[in-house]
C-alpha cells in the first residue's frame, strides 16, 4: 500500500492518520467495501457501490460522496496499480469528535478511507487440492447483510479454522449453513447448484451474484434455497466465493472428504466461466474500455 485516500486527499500511507476518537475505531461504527481491479479496471464497481449505499442506508449514515466522486477516486487509485490485480478497500465511518458518547453529534462529518492492495495469485495447488473447512456456530449479530467493519466473530472463526488445520470456517445458525467467514456458500447436491437466499443472515456477495449469473447463462441447474447442515455434509461439492478469493472448492469438511475429496467437475466448469469473465475485463482494460 503506497497511497491512501483520506477525506479527499491522496497521501503516502504513513502520513494518512485518523483521530483516535474516530467512531470506526471506538465503536466499529462504519461500513466497508472491497472491489477487485483486474489490470487496472475495477470489476463490478457499480454493484459494489450499490451495496455500499445499502450498508450506509442500513446504519443511517448519509453517503458522503456522489457516485461520480466514488468512481473518480476508484479510477485514480486504479491508475497507480499498473497491470497487477489489486483490491480497492473503501471504508466510511461516522467520523470523529472529541468524545465517546454512543449518540454522536449531528454535525459529525464521515471519515472516508480507501487504499489498494495486490491480490495474491491463486495458490496453484487449489485446482488440484482444494481447501479445507470446518463448521462453527454463527455467533455474529443478526444483520450480516450489512458490510460492517465489526468483524471480530469472523476474525475469531478464521483463527479457529487455521488452528484446527483448516483454511476457513462455515457458519451454521439454527441448523442452517449460512456462509464462510469472508465468503458466500454454494453446494452441489444431487446435481443441483444451491446457495442460500439473501437475507439478514448473510452478506449479499457480488461474486455470489456473478456465479448465479454465469450459471443462468450456461444453463446450469441452480436454486437459491436454505442449506441444512445435513445437506452440507452430504453435498458432492462445496464452494466458498468472494471477490478476492473467487471460487474456492472445499474438499474436506470437519475432517471428512467432500465428494471424492477433490475439486469437483461443476467447480471446474464454473471456475472456467469465472476466469473467462475476468479475462474479458483484462482485455477491455487493455483496450481502454473500462466501465
Ligand atoms: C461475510 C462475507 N460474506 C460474503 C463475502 C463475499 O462477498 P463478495 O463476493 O462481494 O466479495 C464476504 C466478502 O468479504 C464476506 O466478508
Amino acid at each position: 500500500m503506497r497511497q491512501v485516500y483520506l477525506n479527499g486527499r491522496y497521501l503516502p500511507a504513513d502520513e494518512a492518520c485518523v483521530p483516535v476518537t474516530d467512531r470506526g475505531l471506538l465503536f466499529g461504527d462504519s461500513v466497508y467495501e472491497v472491489i477487485p481491479a483486474y489490470a487496472g479496471a475495477p470489476f463490478r464497481a457499480a454493484e459494489h457501490l450499490d451495496r455500499l449505499q445499502r450498508s450506509l442506508d442500513a446504519i443511517r449514515l448519509p453517503n458522503p460522496m456522489s457516485r461520480e466522486a466514488w468512481l473518480e477516486m476508484i479510477g485514480t487509485l486504479c491508475d497507480t496499480c499498473g497491470a497487477v490485480d489489486h483490491s480497492i478497500y473503501i471504508q466510511v465511518t461516522r467520523g470523529a469528535y472529541p468524545g465517546r458518547a454512543h449518540r454522536p453529534p449531528e454535525t459529525l462529518r464521515p471519515t472516508v478511507i480507501a487504499f489498494t492492495q495486490p491480490i495474491p495469485e491463486r495458490d496453484p495447488r487449489i485446482p488440484e487440492q482444494g481447501i479445507r473447512a470446518i463448521t462453527l456456530a454463527d455467533i455474529r449479530w443478526h444483520r450480516c447483510d450489512i458490510k460492517s467493519t465489526n468483524l471480530l466473530a469472523n476474525v475469531l472463526a478464521q483463527a479457529q479454522a487455521l488452528e484446527s488445520g483448516a483454511d476457513d470456517a462455515i457458519f451454521i445458525r439454527d441448523g442452517i449453513a449460512r456462509e464462510g467467514t469472508a465468503s458466500n456458500l454454494f453446494i452441489v447436491l444431487d446435481g443441483l447448484l444451491i446457495t442460500p437466499p439473501n437475507s439478514d443472515e448473510l452478506l449479499p456477495g457480488i461474486t455470489r451474484e456473478l456465479v448465479l449469473e454465469l450459471a443462468r447463462e450456461a444453463g446450469i441447474a441452480h436454486a437459491e434455497a436454505s442449506i441444512r447442515e445435513a445437506d452440507l455434509r452430504r453435498a458432492g461439492e462445496i464452494w466458498l466465493t468472494s471477490s478476492t478469493r473467487e471460487i474456492a472448492p472445499v474438499v474436506m469438511l470437519d475432517g471428512a472428504p467432500v465428494g471424492d475429496g477433490r475439486p469437483g467437475p461443476r467447480w471446474r466448469e464454473m471456475d472456467r466461466l469465472y476466469q473467462a469473465a475476468k479475462q474479458r475485463i483484462r482485455l477491455a482494460a487493455r483496450n481502454g474500455d473500462t466501465r
